[in-house]
C-alpha cells in the first residue's frame, strides 16, 4: 500500500490533498503563493493541526519566492504572510508554533546573509520530516495501552490526512494493529465536516483495520453496553500547564462520557501541539458558517431562515484524560509542564 501524502514540495510549489473531496476523488491542489495556502488552511482543503502548521511553513516560503531581494522587502512580506496565514483558523497551536519559527529563522538570515529562500525551504522540509517522526514515535509508545481484542473508539481524523503522515490517534491504533493486535475501530462521523465518516474512514480503509462507522449520538450508549474498550483521540491545543485539551466539537461529551461508564480516554498529539502559556479562558474557539450546521453534503436540511451555532472545537478538562501520548513518552495531564524542556517558544 502506498502511504498517503496529505502535502508535499515540488518545482516551487506546495501541493495538498484535496480533503474537501475525499473519499471520492483524490486530487491534489497546487498553491503558487502564499494566498493560496492561506485559502486552502481556511477552506479546510488541509486540516488537522499538525497538517496545518507544516502548510503554514510552506506558506512563508512561497512568501519569500516571490518577495525580491531586498531586505526591506523581503521582511515586510514575509511578515505580511504570516499575518495572513496566521488569520485563518485561530485554535490549532501548530499554526502558530510554525509560523514563528519560519519568522524567526527568516530574521536570522536575513540579518546573517544567507540565502533565505533556502533555508526556509529546508526548514519546512524538516517540520514535514519531524512531524512523520514524531507521530511513528507516538505510535510506539501508544500502542501498548491499547489491549489485544479491543474495540477503540477514535473522533474526528486524527490520522495521516491530518498530519504530514501516519497520524497521532490513528498512528496509535495503527501501531498496534501492525504489532499484530486484533483490534477493531468505531469511527463517529463527526458532524458537521464528517472527517470521521469521509477521512477517517478512508484511512482506516487503505490500512485494511477493520472499522464502523456511528452517528456521534450513539457513543454513549455503546460505552454503557460495554462495547469500547478505550478511545483515543487528537488534540488541536494541549495546555501544558492546566491540562486541558483543545480538539474537536464532541470530544468533551465523549470524554464525560467515558468517564462516566470507566472507558479510559486517551489523547496522541505532538510537541508541536503543545501550548506551554495559555489556559483555557485565554484560547480561542473557532467559529465557523453556520451552513455547515444547516446542510449536509451542500444540502439544506432545515426550515429556511433557521439560524445555527457551530463551534468547531471544545475544551476537556484534565479530569477526564487518563494519559496524553507524546513522541517524548506517555504523560499524566498534571505532568505536562515536564515536556517544556523539549519544546522551542512560540505565541499564538
Ligand atoms: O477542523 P479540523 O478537521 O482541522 O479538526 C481536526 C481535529 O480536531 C483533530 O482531532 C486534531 O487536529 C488532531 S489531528 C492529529
Amino acid at each position: 500500500m502506498r502511504e498517503l501524502r496529505t502535502l508535499y514540495w515540488k518545482g516551487g510549489s506546495l501541493y495538498l490533498l484535496d480533503q474537501r473531496l475525499l473519499p471520492h476523488r483524490e486530487r491534489y491542489v497546487r498553491c503558487r503563493g502564499y494566498r493560496d495556502v492561506a485559502r486552502a488552511i481556511r477552506e479546510m482543503i488541509v486540516r488537522g493541526a499538525p497538517a496545518i502548521g507544516v502548510a503554514a511553513a510552506y506558506g512563508i516560503v512561497l512568501a519569500c519566492k516571490t518577495a525580491g531581494g531586498k531586505k526591506a522587502m523581503l521582511e515586510a512580506r514575509i511578515m505580511e504572510a504570516a499575518e495572513a496565514i496566521k488569520s485563518t483558523r485561530p485554535t490549532a497551536v501548530n499554526l502558530f508554533w510554525a509560523v514563528d519559527r519560519m519568522v524567526r529563522l527568516a530574521k536570522e538570515a536575513i540579518e546573517s546573509g544567507l540565502d533565505v529562500y533556502e533555508t526556509l525551504l529546508q526548514e519546512a522540509n524538516r517540520m514535514a520530516e519531524a512531524d512523520i517522526e514524531a507521530n511513528r514515535r507516538i505510535g510506539e509508545y501508544g500502542k501498548g495501552l491499547i489491549p489485544d481484542g479491543a474495540t477503540v473508539m477514535t473522533y474526528c481524523n486524527a490520522g495521516g490526512l491530518a498530519t504530514v503522515g501516519y497520524g497521532t490517534a490513528i498512528g496509535v491504533i495503527r501501531a498496534a494493529f501492525e504489532g499484530g493486535k486484533k483490534i477493531s475501530v468505531l469511527v463517529p462521523e463527526t458532524r458537521p465536516k464528517l472527517q470521521g465518516a469521509r477521512l477517517t474512514a478512508y484511512e482506516l480503509k487503505r490500512l485494511g483495520i477493520p472499522y464502523k462507522i456511528i452517528t456521534d449520538n450513539m457513543a454513549s450508549m455503546l460505552m454503557s453496553m460495554g462495547k469500547v474498550g478505550c478511545i483515543v483521540v487528537g488534540a488541536d491545543r494541549v495546555l501544558a500547564r492546566t491540562g486541558h485539551v483543545v480538539n474537536k466539537i464532541g470530544t468533551l461529551g465523549l470524554a464525560i462520557s467515558a468517564r462516566y461508564f470507566g472507558v479510559p480516554f486517551y489523547v496522541a498529539a505532538p510537541l508541536s501541539s503543545f501550548d506551554f502559556e495559555r489556559k483555557p479562558d485565554e484560547v480561542k474557539i473557532e467559529e465557523r458558517d453556520e451552513q455547515e450546521v444547516l446542510t449536509i453534503a451542500g444540502k439544506s436540511i432545515a426550515p429556511r431562515g433557521s439560524k445555527a451555532v457551530n463551534l468547531a472545537f471544545d475544551i476537556t478538562p484534565p479530569e477526564l484524560v487518563s494519559a496524553i501520548i507524546t513522541e517524548y513518552g506517555v504523560y499524566e495531564p498534571s505532568g505536562l509542564m515536564l515536556l517544556e524542556k523539549y519544546a522551542r517558544p512560540h505565541t499564538g
